[in-house]
């Protein structure tokens, strides 16, 4: 009796969803409020607590991230909502790479989820693209390879000036990123998983995906397999994107074709991401960054926040709301309703408005 009076008191019941909103710096700070109202708007029960982490706090205290911060996320938060972190007064990035790759690596989010996805054939650079020509996910490796900062310079500012960046790749990270993208595959329904690597040249690191990759897939003898190197999948892309299913690569690659496919959908504004590592506290954010330019001007295209928050309600069990709030995205583009890099008159706060209305109903 004494415990459930314990229980009661300290811990309210509540069915809603606990998520971290991290809006950072620049766009995020505009487009992240206003995807969270269309979350509202979907009657999703989930319950944001916002951080201020990012430039402005990092310039006035010092702060980047808390050193105990990724405990408290994982611990207390079913999903984190990130908008973007860059910002030009604070040169080094030092803050964007404590929070959001911090996050990336200290809370071991292996695999970065970029489904591509054109949701209307009017937002297609590609002449007479489909909506069914543009339909693939990207898995990113998100915990290794370059991105590990390892490395150094030898006689720094001399004519001999060395440097090296060591592009790291485990047998364990390599494996379990690959398993994830035929996992994926099979539970999205999806037929082909390709890998990318450039072992022509990369020949230690590609070697480990190669091997790997061949090994993995004998487990998944439902689901076909293809390779192709990184430069010849980025013709293929803009080619026969029609043929891509879901691609698997490094860290670095997967950053650079992400943007390329984010032109095939519209641009950067429309593109979603999910940072998982499956069973933990997950990070979802778009795939653009702050765009210090457009920042503030009630510019930037929400829609990439937008899809990126139906894709983390879809995550943490909430599929109706999610699909409730895609559909209406689909519909704003379909309508006009859209912001002016994606050829829209619309502001930021006027076409997620519209967005919520939409969902809303
Ligand atoms: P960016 O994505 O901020 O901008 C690239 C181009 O796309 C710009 O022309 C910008 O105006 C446009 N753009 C991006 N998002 C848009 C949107 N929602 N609506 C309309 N236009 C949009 O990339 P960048 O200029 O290379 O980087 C700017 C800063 O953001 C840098 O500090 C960079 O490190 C950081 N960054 C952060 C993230 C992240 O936090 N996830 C991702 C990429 C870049
Ligand atoms: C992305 C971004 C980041 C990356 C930067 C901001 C560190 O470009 O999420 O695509 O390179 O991963
Ligand atoms: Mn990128």
């Amino acid at each position: 009796m004494l415990t459930a009076v314990f229980l009661l008191s300290s811990s309210p019941v509540t069915n809603k969803k606990p998520i971290a909103v991290v809006a950072g710096d620049g766009i995020g700070k505009e487009v992240i409020p206003n995807a969270i109202e269309v979350v509202k708007a979907s009657g999703a029960a989930v319950e944001f607590t916002h951080f201020d982490w990012g430039a402005d706090r990092h310039l006035a205290d010092g702060t980047t991230i808390p050193p105990d911060a990724f405990q408290m996320l994982a611990r207390d938060f079913d999903a984190i909502f990130v908008g973007a972190l860059g910002d030009p007064r604070v040169p080094t990035n030092i803050h964007a790479k404590e929070i959001l790759l911090g996050m990336r690596f200290k809370m071991d989010l292996y695999a970065n989820v970029r489904p591509v996805r054109l949701l209307d054939a009017s937002l297609c650079p590609l002449k007479n693209a489909t909506t069914a020509d543009i339909n693939f996910t990207v898995i990113r490796e998100n915990t290794e390879g370059v991105y590990m900062d390892m490395g150094g310079v030898f006689k720094f500012g001399t004519p001999d000036e060395l440097a090296t960046q060591e592009d790291i790749n485990t047998r364990k990270g390599v494996e379990r990123v690959i398993r994830f993208a035929f996992e994926y595959a099979r539970s999205n329904g999806r037929k082909k998983v390709l890998m990318s690597d450039k072992s022509n040249v990369m020949t230690y690191a590609g070697g480990l995906w190669q091997r790997v990759f061949k090994e993995v897939a004998k487990e998944y003898p439902d689901i076909n397999t293809q390779h192709m190197y990184v430069d010849a999948l980025c013709l293929q892309m803009i080619r026969q994107p029609q043929s891509l299913d879901v691609v698997v690569t490094n860290n670095m690659f997967g950053d650079i074709i992400t943007d390329l496919a984010a032109a095939l959908q519209g641009g950067l504004g429309m593109a979603a991401s999910g940072n998982i590592h499956p069973g933990r506290t997950s990070m979802f954010e778009p795939v653009h960054g702050s765009a210090p330019p457009i920042a503030g001007k009630n510019m930037a295209n929400p829609m990439g926040a937008i899809l990126t928050a139906a894709m983390m309600l879809a995550h943490i069990g909430l599929a109706a709301e999610a699909q409730k709030i895609e559909d209406a995205v689909t519909q704003a583009v379909r309508e006009k309703k859209k912001t002016a890099d994606v050829g829209g008159s619309m502001g930021t706060r006027e076409c997620a408005a519209w967005i919520g209305e939409r969902v809303a109903r």
